[in-house]
């Protein structure tokens, strides 16, 4: 055996040898390396003469030449094997049940929110926005609520702790009524608003959040008055539960916003768990609404010589409860998915 020959066999033997992708580095290292197989031999050929050298070179090189054919089969071999093996251990069950999947729902003051809006459109309101974070002026000054007016000390409201300037201390909305001001300061009547947003009072148990959601709506024009108000609030109620015979009570009542007031009581009946409006024997209480004040509208830059205005406040929250039947105000700020999704609000797009 020469000495090529012997290299090739020892070579192809390594080859042989190896059972696996990993090891394949490390062979060609042995053979190829800086101290590998083929280096040895190499080193053989500087002692040699021209002739040898040429003829040993020669050799050296066909002998590479099949070590590398002989590599680059093992590899491809070895490379199946192992993916037949992967796809022998793992397997994809293509008759297993698909995993369920959960869509976003709309959140239920969200599309209550948009129904109000709809049908206050339908009427002629715009929409209409103010700040959460308020000031003494427009939450309670320019709503005919002086200085020490005792309607302040009703609120409960979250005051925050900044230098006051001259619209007094810094507050969060207790009411989205400043809304009102902002609207009428901003815009020449005759015009209707609305306003749907979060309001803050500090106050928490079954029936109170600390922050919760009202809409505020205002109409300025020559000679609305509350026999307006009454026919608004009732077709608005009527549309929102999709009730035909409604029937309300204007209770009267006490906002420093308006003169006259009036609360509204809206009728129902509980049979067999559900409640039927339009008739039976207890009331529920909705709205705040009446004219609103003189003062509120010159505070508006209205002159109320020549304009009147009427307004109302809602909580959305009650009105959400009413029509889908949610107990506790609470749940609408936990907004965990199970609930959410028992109150079946899908999002359908
Ligand atoms: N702002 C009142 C409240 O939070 C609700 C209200 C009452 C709004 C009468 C009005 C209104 O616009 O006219 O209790």
């Amino acid at each position: 055996m020469t000495e090529t020959e012997k290299l090739l066999a020892s070579c192809l033997s390594e080859i042989e040898k190896c059972d696996s992708l990993k090891k394949i580095e490390a062979i060609k290292n042995v053979i190829f390396g800086k101290n590998g197989k083929i280096t040895q031999v190499m080193d053989k050929l500087r002692g040699l003469d021209q002739e040898d050298k040429r003829k040993l070179g020669a050799e050296i090189n066909s002998v590479k030449n099949e070590i590398t054919r002989q590599l680059n089969l093992k590899y491809s071999r070895l490379e199946l094997k192992e993916l037949n093996k992967k796809l022998g251990s793992e397997f994809v069950d293509v008759s297993a049940p698909a995993r369920p999947r959960s869509f976003g729902k709309i959140h239920p003051l969200t599309k209550v929110s948009e129904e109000i809006a709809d049908i206050l459109s339908y009427y002629g309101f715009v929409c209409a926005d103010g700040p959460d974070l308020e000031n003494e002026y427009y939450n309670f000054t320019a709503l005919n609520m002086p200085d020490h007016h005792p309607a302040r000390t009703m609120h409960d409201t979250f005051y925050i702790n900044t230098p006051s300037d001259e619209k007094g201390r810094h507050l969060l909305r207790t009411h989205t009524s400043p809304v009102q001001i902002h609207s009428m300061l901003a815009n020449t009547p005759p015009y209707r608003f609305f306003s749907i947003g979060r309001v803050y009072r500090s106050d928490s148990d079954a029936t109170h959040t600390p922050m919760f959601t009202q809409v505020e709506g205002i109409m300025v024009e020559k000679n609305v008055g509350f026999a307006h108000l009454k026919w608004l609030i009732t077709n608005f109620l009527k549309k929102f539960f999709a009730a035909k015979d409604l029937s309300i009570r204007l209770r009267p009542s006490f906002f420093p916003f308006t003169e006259p007031s009036a609360e509204v009581d809206l009728n129902y009946e509980v049979k067999n768990g559900e409640m039927a409006f339009g008739r039976g024997d207890k009331w529920l209480e909705v709205c705040g609404c009446g004219v609103v004040h003189p003062n509120v509208l010159r505070y508006g830059n209205v002159d109320p010589e020549k304009y009147q205005g009427i307004a109302f406040g809602f909580g959305v929250e009650r009105l959400t409860s009413l029509k889908y039947g949610v107990p506790d105000l609470r749940e609408y700020f936990e907004s965990g998915d199970r609930w959410k999704s028992t109150f079946g609000f899908h999002h359908v797009s």
